[in-house]
């Protein structure tokens, strides 16, 4: 059995990176020696995304998983991270002469998950930070009331911009009796809605409906409900870098999940925010407040904090 058919057994733990929108948006090829990761332009989010910021850190936080998961095997693999535009290729997974150093493991790839519900009050403590600090991420703390105005904005915005409710009416899977429902997007469970909440929402960016809702307040209705999100003595975690090739936002995705999996691990969760960078006003807002350098950037927004629910499973699409 060669290192590449032992991998490829273990696709499916690889699978549990996290993604914007759930959209798994990767593509594995096998070689003879090499395993290329590439990504399905259908899987993208044009409208919400188009900068590619959450593609490509979606991407390295696939390719962190699969070193994870090799590692905890025991197969010494190493990632070439280089982007071919033109066959879509993120990085190539090739032998190496030593396992991969990682301090987390298959069940912390297992085990991490988002968690939208309530967090009970409280920042991280500086342990937790000290933590967080070795792990190759810039993070910035703000406090999670400081957020609340902002959050409503970009969710306004979020709500308010046809093409972005469009994607999110694509990914969102609000009844168990969505076709998609246990293979990828955002299931009302996953989104912490109730029954009521999820066919709310699904009756107010329904196509035909929106149309209406739009012109009705319904964006401002909608940032309304989740006004409460930030409202509670919380840590908001920024990840702020250079990202100005898809090369470096894919490590900074790898650093991302570095980030998540050593929360995961302390029993704290994470829910990202990204609404709050894809907003221009509320992103640059947001860059100017951490004072950031020209070529600095925030690419990545989440609360982080002990969750009052553990996160629930998301979908995944099995290997095939
Ligand atoms: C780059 C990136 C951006 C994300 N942005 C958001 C977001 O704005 N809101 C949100 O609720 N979840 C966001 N997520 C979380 C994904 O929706 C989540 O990873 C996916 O649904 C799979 O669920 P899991 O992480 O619980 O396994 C993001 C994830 C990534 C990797």
């Amino acid at each position: 059995m060669t290192w590449v058919s032992e991998f490829r057994a273990l696709e499916d733990d690889c699978r549990r990176a996290p993604s914007a929108h759930n959209t798994q948006p990767w593509v594995l090829r096998y070689g003879d020696d090499s395993v290329d990761v590439h990504w399905d332009p259908s899987r993208a989010l044009p409208d919400s995304d188009p900068t590619r910021r959450d593609l490509f850190l979606s991407l390295g936080a696939f390719v962190e998983t699969c070193l994870i998961v090799a590692a905890d095997a025991g197969l010494p693999v190493r990632a070439s991270v280089s982007v071919d535009r033109a066959s879509l290729r993120a990085a190539r997974l090739v032998p190496d002469s030593a396992v991969y150093e990682t301090p987390f493991t298959l069940a912390s790839v297992r085990q991490r998950g988002c968690a939208r519900g309530g967090y009970a009050p409280g920042t991280l403590d500086t342990a937790t930070l000290a933590a967080l600090a070795g792990l190759g991420a810039d993070l910035r703390q703000l406090p999670s009331r400081s957020l609340v105005k902002p959050l409503a904005a970009a969710d306004r915005w979020m709500f308010g911009t046809p093409a972005v409710v469009a994607e999110l009416r694509e990914w969102m899977r609000l009844s168990p009796k969505h076709p998609r429902y246990r293979l990828d997007g955002l299931t009302d469970r996953a989104m912490a809605m109730s029954r009521v909440e999820a066919s709310g929402l699904a009756a107010m960016i329904g196509p035909r409906a929106y149309r209406v809702t739009r012109r009705l307040g319904g964006p401002a209705l909608l940032a309304a409900a989740s006004k409460g999100l930030l409202r509670y003595d919380g840590s908001v975690l920024v990840l702020v870098g250079s990202a100005v090739t898809p090369e470096e936002v894919i490590e900074h995705g790898r650093a991302l999940v570095r980030v998540w999996l050593a929360l995961s691990e302390r029993g704290l969760a994470v829910h990202p925010l990204s609404q709050l960078l894809d907003c221009t006003a509320t992103g640059t807002r947001l860059a100017e407040r951490l004072g950031l350098a020209p070529d600095e950037a925030p690419l990545a927004v989440f609360r982080t904090g002990r969750p009052l629910q553990p996160p629930v499973r998301s979908a995944r699409i099995p290997s095939a």
